[in-house]
């Protein structure tokens, strides 16, 4: 039986993927930071969940990761989904920093973390839930999109050394525009897809070992016009 880590998997599109991996016979561990909804979660398959309550910000990442991995027997795949978004127009740099420490310092410890595991074991698969935000800049939410546009870059940077090293090590890097969850209350939403028609393409990109996957696929047009869109347009946006 494969093993996988869901990381920030007591709601929306982690809760759901730990889900469908347990429906394709995988042993889940999954973490986020409420020890009861975690509990909920693991009732209906209780021999094929593991569970792990931390603070990916407050708790030692790399040590509780290591706990889980020896409760689960293994590792062949670990997903960061766990992140953060506040909407913060005003800037105040309490809030900006939220996303700082959740989505560059903790994705980058247990990016690093993951990378290094599946190179000393030969193999395995990292994929994070970054966001189509990480193209470009945001003047109502600047850290979140510098953040998720941190994990982008970064993500790039690990397939390369993935690559380099010859083995079968590969980095997902699952990029979604809006998905139904409760994550943001940001009022301009379109294209929004349900959570289980967003996990079934995550894991059909996870399935076939892809670098990059737009979710849903339609938000690869999103893409091309942020990448394309001149400067001086988009400041005025
Ligand atoms: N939904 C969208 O429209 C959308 C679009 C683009 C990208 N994304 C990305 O998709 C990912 C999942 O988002 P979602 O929509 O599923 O949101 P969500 O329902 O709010 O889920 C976020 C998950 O992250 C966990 N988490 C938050 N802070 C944490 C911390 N400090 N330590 C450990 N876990 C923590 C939460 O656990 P607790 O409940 O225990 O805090 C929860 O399990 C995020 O990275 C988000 O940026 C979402």
């Amino acid at each position: 039986m494969k093993k996988a880590i869901v990381i920030g998997a007591t709601s929306g599109i982690g809760e759901e993927l730990a889900k469908l991996l347990t429906a394709k016979d995988y042993k889940v561990g999954i973490t986020g930071k409420e020890q009861e909804i975690l509990e909920k979660i693991q009732k209906p398959n209780p021999e094929q969940t593991v569970i792990s309550p931390f603070d990916c910000t407050k708790d030692n990442n790399s040590q509780k990761i290591t706990e889980l991995v020896k409760a689960l027997g293994g590792l062949d795949l670990l997903i960061f989904s766990a992140g953060i978004g506040n909407l913060n127009k005003n800037l105040g740099f309490k809030v900006e920093n939220l996303a700082n420490k959740l989505n560059v310092l903790a994705f980058n410890e247990i990016a690093d973390w993951s990378y290094r595991f599946f190179e000393d074991q030969g193999h395995g698969h990292f994929v994070a839930i970054s966001s189509i935000s990480g193209l470009r800049g945001s003047r109502v939410a600047p850290a979140y999109n510098a953040s998720k546009a941190y994990q982008i870059n970064y993500l790039e940077g690990l397939r390369q050394k993935a690559k380099k090293s010859g083995k079968p090590i590969y980095i997902t890097d699952i990029r979604p525009g809006f998905v139904d969850t409760d994550f943001s209350t940001y009022k301009g939403k379109f294209w929004v897809s349900t959570k289980e028609k967003a996990v079934k393409q995550i894991y059909n990109c996870i399935k076939n070992k892809k670098d990059i996957g737009y979710i849903t696929k339609r938000w690869f047009l999103i893409a091309i016009v942020l990448k394309l869109a001149p400067n001086f347009i988009y400041k005025r946006v």
